[in-house]
């Protein structure tokens, strides 16, 4: 059996994950940052909490899997696209425990992780991804050995707007399942700016416009309405991206696909289309956000492909990647 140790360190979450090569997950282990501004995540505080929990967070993992770092045989780490700082923490320790043990090492996209445990996980073949999370937001299909994008956000993502909106009424991150909460209580649609441009998306506006209405309105309707005008435009592109691409499968994946409304909306357009909607649901839920096995799997999925370990000075960390940037050998 081989063993592969996932780092995750983007963003708020530092997180390792432990599986075998047959895709068991052994552990999950992980510590999310609470920022302590008003200004959202602070590069410098995310580098700080990391290195804080980081070797309690890998310990926790080995003890819940029952093994040793020796037992490890392939280390993977999120290279990006994320927080610099926080970004090289795991980075840091990915490379220590690499070298320390001999290991194969392997940087990975942490969007493309995001894509591929949730096509994994609902077992879909060839599905049109919904990518939605505070780090991405975009349509994605498989075309040629690499996911494709097919539309996203031209500003800010989805998982922005809910946090940025939830911050102005106080509420700390994050800020979308509380929106989700409150959305419930909401009983009338407030008007808001809904910006489509061909199969993109564009938040900035409605963000700006619902903001300067917290004071004048009942919050759950804004809440609400805001919701429905978001998910609304995203399932316009989908559907668009849909009828261009002709998958028979929609899988949506990220933090923001833990969104009930969301998923509800997807599938109701989807029914039309005759299209399966998939999602990480049950005990699987908590894989929507950020974690350390989205990582570990895609150390597996190219170390199975073939593909040779990275060089120790080559493990570069990049704060900027898009996932079309990434060649996926194993669906070739
Ligand atoms: N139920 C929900 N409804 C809407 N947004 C949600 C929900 N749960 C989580 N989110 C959002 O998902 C985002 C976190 O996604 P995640 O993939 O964990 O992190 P990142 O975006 O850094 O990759 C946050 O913006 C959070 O507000
Ligand atoms: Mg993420």
């Amino acid at each position: 059996m081989v063993y592969v140790l996932g780092i995750e360190s983007t963003a708020h979450t530092f997180g390792v994950g432990i599986i075998d090569s047959k895709f068991n997950i052994l552990s999950d282990a992980r510590s999310v940052l609470r920022p302590s501004g008003t200004l959202g995540i602070d590069p410098g505080e995310a580098a700080e909490h990391h290195s804080r929990v980081a070797v309690n967070v890998l310990l926790e993992a080995l003890d819940k899997a029952n093994l040793k770092l020796k037992d490890i045989d392939i280390v993977a780490f999120s290279k990006g696209p994320g927080l610099g700082p926080a970004l090289r923490i795991g980075a840091t320790l990915a490379r220590g425990l690499a070298f320390k043990y001999n290991k194969p090492i392997y940087p990975v996209h942490h969007g493309l992780g995001h894509i591929e445990l949730t096509v994994h996980l609902t077992n879909m073949k060839d599905p049109l991804v919904l990518l939605v999370s505070g780090g991405h937001t975009a349509i994605l299909a498989f075309n040629e050995g690499r996911w494709r994008i097919y539309g996203e956000t031209l500003d800010i993502t989805v998982g922005n707007l809910f946090d940025s909106f939830a911050r102005r009424l106080g509420i700390g991150f994050p800020g979308g399942p509380v929106i989700e909460r409150m959305a419930l209580k909401g009983k009338r649609y407030i008007e808001l700016p809904y910006n489509v441009k061909g199969n993109n998306v564009v938040f900035s506006g409605l963000l700006t416009h619902a903001t300067d209405l917290v004071d004048k309105y009942n919050k759950y309707d804004l809440a609400y309405s805001l919701q429905e005008t978001a998910f609304s435009m995203l399932v316009e592109v989908t559907e668009r991206a849909l009828i261009q691409t002709d998958k028979k499968e929609i899988c949506i994946a990220g933090g923001v696909a833990s969104n009930n409304r969301l998923f509800n909306m997807i599938k109701t357009m989807a029914e039309d289309h005759g299209v399966k909607v998939g999602r990480l649901e049950g005990d699987l839920r908590r894989l929507n956000g950020d974690n350390g096995v989205q990582i570990a799997l895609l150390g597996l999925l190219y170390y199975e492909a073939g593909t040779p370990a990275t060089d120790l000075d080559k493990t570069f960390v990049y704060q900027r990647i898009r996932v079309d940037e990434e060649d996926v050998p194993w669906r070739m």
